[in-house]
């Protein structure tokens, strides 16, 4: 797929990945749509970028913002791509969980946007659909089951989407990176990855990955080794992963407390 000239929209680009895949699609010669909430971090970011960018400032929990947003993305002319980006992540164990934010982010909300842009992506001859799933969409992790259940989900919904459109023109593609240097992980978390030897890529790392992986037109890319092995393991004997993973439980809980 050729990126150059595509006007491409972008959620959670003023994050840590985000911000990469942003100077990826730039340098790419892409004209980007950037949201967040964080108006001031979207003009600093377009500043930075190689091009002409727009911003838009919005809560995508807020269906009337998305709204907003699908009028904007009209009056902007052609949209040829939709990256749901955003998400966050809460590490605690199931007491201590907000189930709520994380579906309504990682999972409704992009849910919706794809579906709200669905008829303008699909006017144009070569247009697609990233959805930016995780690892721990396909293994469920101790202290995760909001983020997992909520990235499990919009895994669900990506292969659904995609099969639904058959061998249109839209594409839907799953990228899945593996834990990632970026806000979103507490140092809790960092500190739990790096006692039980987690790796985690750089955000530059996962943006190049996610590039390579539109140009080739993959519908499903998982990021790192042994993730991609874990991701297959767990589909085909999860028994073994329970077990792998209740080893690790103690370590889990220790960190999952210091935060709380
Ligand atoms: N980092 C990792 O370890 C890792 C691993 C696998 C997958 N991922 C996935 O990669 C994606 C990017 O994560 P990241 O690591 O770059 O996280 P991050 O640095 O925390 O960035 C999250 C982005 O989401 C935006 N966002 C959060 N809530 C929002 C809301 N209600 N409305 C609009 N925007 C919202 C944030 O912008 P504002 O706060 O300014 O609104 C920010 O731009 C996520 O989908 C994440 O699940 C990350």
């Amino acid at each position: 797929m050729n990126i150059k000239g595509k006007t491409i929209l972008l959620t959670g680009a003023t994050g840590g990945i985000g911000q990469a895949i942003a100077m990826e699609l730039a340098k790419a010669g892409a004209e980007l749509i950037l949201v967040s909430r964080d108006s001031e971090a979207l003009l600093r970011l377009r500043q930075q970028l190689p091009g002409q960018h727009r911003v838009f400032s919005a809560d995508i929990t807020d269906e009337k913002a998305l709204r907003r947003l699908q009028v904007f993305c009209q009056q902007q002319g052609a949209l040829h791509g939709l990256i749901n980006n955003a998400g966050i992540s809460q590490f605690d164990m199931v007491a201590q969980q907000d189930y709520a934010a994380q579906i309504k982010v990682n999972l409704l909300a992009p849910m919706q946007l794809c579906q709200q842009l669905l008829p303008q992506l699909q006017q144009q001859a070569d247009a697609f659909i990233v959805n930016v799933g995780s690892a721990f969409g396909s293994i469920g992790y101790p202290g995760f089951s909001g983020y997992c259940a909520s990235k499990f989900g919009l895994r669900g919904f990506t292969e659904a989407l995609k099969r639904e459109l058959g061998a249109g023109k839209l594409q839907v593609l799953y990228f899945a990176p593996r834990a990632t240097h970026t806000g979103i992980n507490s140092a809790a978390v960092v500190a739990m990855n790096q006692q039980l030897g987690n790796q985690m890529d750089s955000p530059e790392q996962v943006a190049a990955a996610l590039l390579s992986q539109l140009k080739a037109s993959q519908s499903r890319r998982f990021l790192g080794w042994p993730e991609q092995l874990f991701v297959r393991l767990n589909a085909l004997f999860p028994a073994l992963v329970d077990k792998a993973l209740q080893k690790k439980l103690a370590v889990i809980e220790k960190y999952a407390a210091t935060k709380s």
